[in-house]
């Protein structure tokens, strides 16, 4: 017999009863939206480690046999045979377009790529020596004034079409400005005839005195590094966006507070501390010492890029990026094997030590995708922005389902277990 539902008791005989809900795969989940009206006490799990915050037909993650699967597509599979436009319509609609619907698809997001002139401005404001992270959040979240409620209507659905549309068209843009501004470089407008990926690489490597072509692989390598990155449930990033969209607030504004939450080496800024890491390590005969150094609870140290949340297995994502590292830098005729002879090393001795075999911590996705942007010619800083722009589309795919969701339309609003001071007196100045 299916379990439906489950009875708490406490330790003086009380007995609540809650519902028991099934998904279609993965585990079952204890319906306690009605805990605190039937037993007057919150639920308590700080960090959301046994919590599903809302239902999602999206994305799915067997963390333990390292499965990722996007509306039941394997990502090994989409890996292989599908394109980052492609992934996108699928996150977005539910299903692959078929061959008109792709082409419209596409239309649209290259005709959207333009940013308003107005906009360039913005860009000066900032350092020259700024994180170009600081800069997308401010650019982003600069959008919502262009894309403001006075003229959109984002709970219906032409508004939210908008909203999902000009956020993917526009985000390459506006992290390739944010780029060209760290370098000093005239800023280079999109070239609507070429792809999705060849246009980022178009913005982010062409000037005006060279005549910038990016190979296919570089192109391939790039389009593989966004499907990889789309979407992944309820993130950090994506429960911020979900988290800023159910106040009604403006969906750009949203996305902006997404990439904020991005940013920390927890999360999106692990490929960038990668890297950083790998660097300081140096050479194989230092590997050990590093090892000691995340193994010891005194130091701060942590193996970047190892360890998720959810994957208590190999991070599938990893495994494909990882088969597609090598080929790639052989055939970029890269000079950064030594870096993925490194990590490849680093990899081998972590998974054989009992530390991180007994806390089932396997190499992620940003382990390896540092080394692929880097051969791609973009600075460390730039690594976070690329996964931004990737992830926009399961922010935006999110954030839609749960606009369109009248289950989720409440306000998210967690409570806590107060631990701070009772009611006082209060004390005049004079007397304190
Ligand atoms: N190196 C050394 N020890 C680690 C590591 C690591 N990378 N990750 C986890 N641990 C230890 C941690 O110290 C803890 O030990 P103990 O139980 O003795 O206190 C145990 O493993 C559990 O760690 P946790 O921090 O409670 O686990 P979490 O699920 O809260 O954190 C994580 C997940 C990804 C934040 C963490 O593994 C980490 O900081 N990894 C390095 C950063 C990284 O690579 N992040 C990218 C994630 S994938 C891309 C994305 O989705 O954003």
């Amino acid at each position: 017999m299916k379990k439906n539902k489950i009875i708490f008791k406490d330790n003086t005989g009380n007995q609540f009863e809650f519902k028991i809900m099934n998904g279609s795969s993965g585990p079952s989940v204890v319906d306690l939206s009605d805990f605190y009206a039937k037993t007057g006490m919150f639920v308590y799990d700080p960090g959301f480690s046994s919590t599903a915050s809302c239902q999602s037909e999206i994305t799915f993650i067997d963390g333990n046999k390292g499965k990722l699967l996007h509306r039941g597509y394997s990502i090994e599979d989409l890996a292989m045979y599908s394109d980052y436009p492609e992934v996108c319509y699928l996150l977005l609609n539910g299903e692959l377009p078929n061959v008109t619907q792709k082409k419209e698809f596409i239309e649209v997001l290259t005709n959207h790529t333009m940013l308003h002139e107005q906009i360039q401005r913005f860009y000066s404001g900032f350092r020259r020596d700024s994180h170009p992270m600081a800069i997308m959040v401010g650019i982003v979240g600069a959008l919502s004034s262009f894309y403001s409620e006075k003229t959109h209507d984002f709970t219906s659905s032409v508004g939210k079409w908008v909203a999902v549309t000009r956020l993917l068209a526009k985000m390459p843009t506006i992290a390739a400005i944010a780029y060209k501004y760290s370098l000093g470089q005239p800023f280079v407008y999109p070239n609507n005839d070429l792809s999705y990926s060849e246009n980022f690489l178009h913005m982010l490597f062409s000037t005006p005195c060279g005549n910038y072509r990016p190979t296919k692989n570089r192109v391939d390598a790039l389009d593989k590094l966004l499907i990889l990155h789309a979407d992944h449930e309820q993130n950090a990033s994506t429960s911020t966006v979900k988290m800023a969209g159910s106040s009604g607030a403006n969906p750009f504004a949203c996305v902006a507070a997404g990439v904020a939450s991005l940013w920390g080496p927890a999360h999106g800024g692990a490929n960038e501390s990668v890297i950083r890491m790998l660097y300081k390590i140096g050479n194989e005969e230092n590997i050990n010492k590093f090892i000691k150094k995340a193994k010891d609870k005194n130091d701060v140290f942590r193996l970047m890029g190892f360890g998720h949340r959810v994957y208590k297995n190999y991070d599938p994502r990893a495994s494909v990026i990882r088969k597609y590292c090598h080929n790639l830098l052989n055939e970029l005729d890269s000079k950064d094997f030594p870096l993925l002879k490194l990590a490849t090393k680093l990899e081998t001795i972590a998974l054989n030590d009992d530390y991180f075999i007994s806390k089932k911590l396997y190499p992620n996705v940003d382990f390896y995708s540092g080394i692929i942007l880097k051969a791609l010619g973009l600075p460390e800083s730039m690594f976070t922005v690329i996964f931004a722009v990737a992830r926009t589309v399961g922010w935006i795919s999110q954030w839609k389902e749960m606009t369109n969701d009248l289950d989720s339309k409440k306000i998210s609003r967690p409570r806590q277990l107060y631990v701070g001071k009772k009611k006082r007196k209060f004390i005049k100045i004079s007397k304190r």
